[in-house]
C-alpha cells in the first residue's frame, strides 16, 4: 500500500522531508479538516484516489493516472521537441503529468486518439504486437487505392497486418478528420501494428497519397465525437489492457523484428511505489 508521503511527494512534487514536516505541523488534512499527521500512514487502494487539503487547498492524489487525447494536428506526440508543440505540453493541467507516457505515436499531420498512462507494463502491453491490439484510421486520399495484393509489402520489406481496409462514407467520417482541398476518396483501415508511417506507407503502396489521417480507435476504445482536438478526457486503462493475452509465439509478429515504433521508449515510468 502506498503511504501517504510518497504520494503526496509524488503528485505535488515536494521532497520527503519536506512532505514529512508539512503533516507533523498539521498542514495536511482530510477534506474534513482533520490532520493527517502520520507521513508513514498507508492508504489502501480503495482510498485512492484519495482527496486532501494543504493549507486549505483542496489537492487529489493519484497512484497511477491515464487518459484519452484527442491529438490535434501540428503538434508531435514526443515529450519535447525544438521545432514543435508536443501533444505532451497540451497535457500540463493532467495529473502525474511528469510520468505520462503516449501508448502509440502520431505524426506531426496526423490527429486523433492518443492514449497515455503513468504505468511501463501497461504500455508494453498496448504497444507490444504480440498483443495485438488493432488500432483504426480514417484517411483522406488523393486518388484510388488498389485492394492489398498477396504478400503486400512496404518499401522497406515490412508485411502490414492489415485486419480491414474499406471505402468510408463522407457522413461516417469523424469530425476530427482533416479533408483537405485535393481528397478525391475516403478510406478505413484497421491494422495491428505501428510502424513508422505505417499508414501512410500502405496507402502509397497502393496508389494513393494520404492527405488527411486521424485515428478513430486503439482496441476497444473510441474516439468520441464530441471531444475537441486538444482535449483529453481520463479514464482507467487498466480495465481496458490489464486482461489481454498476448498472441502465441511464431504468429504474424515473428516474421518481423516483433518490435512497434509506436512506443516512445526513453524514460519509460517506473511502476509507481505501491
Ligand atoms: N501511420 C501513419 O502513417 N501515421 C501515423 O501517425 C500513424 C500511423
Amino acid at each position: 500500500m502506498p503511504r501517504l508521503d510518497l504520494l503526496i511527494a509524488h503528485n505535488l512534487g515536494f521532497s520527503r522531508g519536506v512532505v514529512t514536516r508539512l503533516c507533523r505541523q498539521g498542514r495536511v488534512s482530510t477534506p474534513e479538516g482533520a490532520p493527517l499527521r502520520d507521513p508513514a500512514l498507508q492508504i489502501p487502494p480503495a482510498g485512492l484516489p484519495m482527496a486532501i487539503q494543504l493549507d486549505d487547498a483542496p489537492h487529489t492524489l493519484y497512484l497511477r493516472y491515464h487518459l484519452l487525447q484527442h491529438k490535434p494536428l501540428g503538434v508531435v506526440t514526443a515529450l519535447r521537441d525544438d521545432r514543435h508543440a508536443t501533444a505532451y505540453d497540451l497535457l500540463k493541467s493532467a495529473p502525474l503529468h511528469k510520468d505520462l507516457r503516449a501508448a502509440g505515436r502520431l505524426d506531426l499531420e496526423t490527429s486523433g486518439l492518443l492514449l497515455w498512462t503513468t504505468e511501463g507494463p501497461l504500455l508494453h502491453r498496448m504497444t507490444h504486437p504480440r498483443y495485438a491490439v488493432p488500432r483504426v484510421y480514417q484517411a483522406a486520399l488523393r486518388g484510388s487505392w488498389q485492394p492489398p495484393p498477396p504478400g503486400f509489402a512496404l518499401d522497406d520489406g515490412h508485411v502490414p497486418e492489415i485486419a480491414e481496409l474499406k471505402p468510408l462514407a463522407r457522413e461516417d467520417a469523424h469530425p476530427g478528420l482533416d479533408v483537405p482541398f485535393g481528397t478525391t476518396t475516403l478510406a478505413s483501415i484497421t491494422i495491428i501494428g505501428g510502424k513508422f508511417h505505417e499508414v501512410r506507407r500502405i496507402f502509397a503502396g497502393l496508389g494513393s497519397e494520404v492527405l488527411g489521417l486521424c485515428r478513430v480507435s486503439y482496441g476497444p476504445l473510441v474516439l468520441p465525437t464530441t471531444l475537441a482536438a486538444g482535449q483529453y478526457l481520463e479514464l482507467d486503462l487498466h480495465s481496458v489492457f490489464a486482461g489481454m493475452h498476448p498472441r502465441p509465439r511464431g504468429g504474424p509478429e515473428a516474421a518481423d523484428d516483433g518490435a512497434s515504433d509506436d512506443v516512445i521508449v526513453d524514460e519509460l515510468p517506473e511502476e509507481a511505489d505501491a
